[in-house]
């Protein structure tokens, strides 16, 4: 499979370097700065010839000498023995780039860039480069290895990329999870890190090998420094997980492995790998408001993508998470039926829902979790017999709603990949540019992992076919994103974390309050999250007498301006929403955005965001908290001087509680202007959203 390109530009100047005679003298320290000075990169080669860098932020060490190279099947590490035969610093890159959709509408691209080209001394003189950018936000490297006489195919055991953090910091992390990112985080120090204390609880696709944490991981140095670590451009390698030795507070990457084969990562020259991230900002807020990711991947590779559609969903599925109806026919109760989904269709069209998500349509349902044979048993064109598929397509289409489109492939890989064109071309017949992805269960074939590079292979497959036929994808089960969006504006969205299906079943008691004001601090940094708001039921009656939502109602409607998606569900059963006039901001809220600004927050505890409609003036604003009741102060400055808004505030109301008053929430309405400030309590688990239209 053909690898991720760096911009021709780029290639040149590598290329340039590789070839030219003019290659300097060894270079033992070499420093890359931030444009606004603040982040210096230090590049250094020891005595041994080891490659090493270290970052400091506001002159204070943020990141100690770290160490860099690869182990290596066959062949002795790429770890010493080097010497610098070239070094280039570009300075002052700046040019903005427009998202087609996103959070907001223009990126400043604004960085600094070293490129440092390692030889060994002697032996195989094998070379790589590795590529600096450094940002005001934090910066990203990547190795770069070039075709040469001693490596054409390059088997990886593993990557030896060190982050020898320069304090005990305090982190918010989950386990390094080969196979699944559904899991609660937890807060400690690094030095109390065990991701072992996972493994057994519960999920049956987990796979926790080493002592090793998930990315995004995010941590809060002794002076108040955010520091968040991931990656960007995951293509053709594998999922980065970080390895902790809590003794000297260091994490090294670990890949994501398979048992069917010694390497982690095969790959040709030229490789090119990831961008190992640090995101680095002064508070909170500027870990949201960092364009890192994005910016370290490349431009739009599909051209007009106005088949990219951002919008509002409901769906036949909260149904099956209540146990209410089921995916497969042959129970009696099945949900995917005609008649059920023209009811929603008459619902969506009528409140400004464009889509309608349709699970269990299919057949094969009868055979998917708990079964080791999987192969050969989805079938992604036939419907049950009590679904008409071009009925309802017919009919969404007269009201004004799309289908999104379903495939649980429950992880059998190589029955999706084989029906994967004629899947695809039914769906853009059929005018249907969504779908949503499913991969529950072990991987098949045995022995790869839903996060290894076979994986990550088999997603970029999906979306390329996709793209084919104007199709946009949702992933569930996903590989975390890494900002393939803005290369890819089709991959709209993705799971990858523990979503609100968890409230409706997990054993555990759900996801507790101060779930998601971790969420908007890590997982949210990666990218878009199809998270399915909007639960107005939030004690699950009479469904799931075990189960609830651990939210305040008000909270679930703060999430379509917290939690970012192009597209958002609005979860529940539509009778929850029939006559309850807090579904009024689901309505009015939009799902595309010309700006945001982060108002507050602080990991863990709290956090409130401001969007700006991307097609006109409106803003909305939403504020979640932990389970610690707070009081805020929201100045309404970001709205343009001298304009009156009709403002509508849903908030919590004075005894609401998520366990004990979770639906108690009142409506205000008021007239505003940039002047303006609204003061409003948060219940314990609890939240507001504010509409401000014009
Ligand atoms: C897990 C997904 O996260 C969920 O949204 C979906 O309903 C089930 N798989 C079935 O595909
Ligand atoms: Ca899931």
């Amino acid at each position: 499979m053909q690898n991720h390109k760096l911009s021709a530009a780029l290639l040149l100047t590598i290329f340039t370097l590789f070839y030219s005679c003019e290659t300097r003298k060894p270079l033992y320290r070499l420093s890359t700065d931030s444009p606004d000075g603040k982040i210096k990169v230090a590049f250094t080669l020891n005595e041994a010839g080891e490659p090493l860098y270290a970052v400091n932020y506001n002159d204070q060490p943020v990141v100690l000498r770290s160490s860099l190279g690869f182990d290596l099947e066959g062949q002795p590490a790429l770890a010493k023995n080097f010497e610098v035969t070239s070094a280039k610093r570009l300075h002052g890159f700046n040019k903005s780039w427009e998202m087609p959709w996103g959070e907001k509408r223009v990126v400043e691209n604004n960085y600094n860039q070293s490129i440092i080209q390692l030889t060994e001394k002697s032996g195989l003189h094998r070379t790589f480069f590795v590529i600096f950018m450094v940002y005001n936000d934090g910066l990203g490297f990547r190795y770069i290895v070039p075709p040469q006489p001693n490596i054409s195919e390059m088997h990886i055991t593993e990557e030896n990329t060190q982050f020898n953090m320069a304090g005990d910091y305090k982190t918010f992390w989950g386990p390094g999870d080969w196979d699944i990112y559904e899991h609660l985080y937890t807060t400690s120090n690094i030095n109390q890190i065990n991701a072992f204390k996972y493994v057994n609880n519960g999920l049956a696709q987990s796979h926790i090998p080493n002592n090793a944490v998930n990315t995004p991981v995010t941590m809060i140095t002794d002076n108040g420094v955010h520091i968040s670590l991931h990656e960007a451009n995951l293509t053709n390698y594998s999922d980065m997980t970080l390895l902790v030795d809590t003794i000297n507070h260091r994490f090294k990457s670990c890949l994501v492995g398979s048992d069917n084969h010694k390497y982690k990562v095969i790959g040709r020259t030229p490789l090119y790998t990831p961008w190992r991230t640090i995101q680095i900002s002064p508070d909170a807020a500027g870990l949201i408001e960092s364009d890192l990711i994005v910016n370290l991947n490349e431009p739009n590779k599909l051209g007009d993508v106005s088949w990219v559609k951002p919008m509002k969903y409901i769906g036949i599925w909260w149904d099956m998470h209540l146990n209410r109806k089921t995916w497969e026919y042959s129970s009696g109760k099945h949900g995917a039926t005609t008649a059920y989904a023209k009811e929603l269709i008459d619902f969506a069209s009528t409140h400004h829902i464009q889509g309608l998500l349709v699970e269990g349509w299919n057949t094969g349902w009868e055979h998917w979790i708990g079964f080791e044979d999987r192969e050969g048993v989805f079938d992604f064109v036939t419907p049950y017999p009590d679904y008409d598929l071009e009925e309802v397509v017919r009919y969404g289409k007269q009201k004004g709603v799309e289908l999104i489109m379903h495939h649980e492939t429950s992880a059998a890989t190589q029955t999706y990949t084989k029906q994967l064109d004629t899947a695809f071309r039914l769906m853009y017949k059929l005018g249907i540019h969504a779908v949503k992805t499913g991969y529950v269960g072990k991987i098949l074939p045995k022995g790869e992992y839903h996060h290894g590079q076979y994986m990550v292979n088999h997603y970029q497959q999906v979306i390329d076919t996709a793209a084919k036929y104007h199709v946009m994808v949702d992933a569930h089960e996903p590989i975390k994103a890494t900002g393939l969006r803005r290369t890819y504006p089709n991959f709209v969205s993705r799971e990858g974390l523990r979503g609100q299906e968890f409230n409706a079943w997990s054993a555990d008691g759900g996801n507790p309050p101060e779930h998601l004001p971790i969420v908007a601090f890590t997982r949210m940094l990666a990218g878009p999250i199809d998270f399915t708001p909007g639960i107005f039921n939030i004690k699950l009656d009479p469904y799931r007498p075990d189960n609830q939502v651990n939210t305040t109602l008000a909270q679930q409607l703060a999430l379509y301006v917290v939690i970012y998606s192009p597209i958002q569900m609005a979860a529940d059963l539509i009778e929850h929403y029939k006559n309850n006039p807090a579904f009024q901001f689901i309505e009015d809220v939009p799902v595309n955005w010309e700006q945001t600004k982060v108002l507050n927050g602080e990991v863990g505890d709290y956090v409130t965001i401001a969007r700006q409609d991307r097609h006109n003036n409106n803003w909305f604003v939403g504020g979640i908290t932990d389970e610690n009741p707070r009081d805020m102060s929201i100045k309404l400055d970001f709205l343009p001087a001298g304009k009156a808004y009709h403002a509508i505030l849903y908030k919590d109301a004075p005894n609401a509680h998520w366990n004990d008053n979770p639906t108690a929430y009142e409506i205000e309405k008021m007239e505003v202007t940039s002047t303006s400030t609204i003061n409003v309590h948060l219940a314990p688990g609890g939240g507001f959203a504010l509409s401000l239209m014009e």
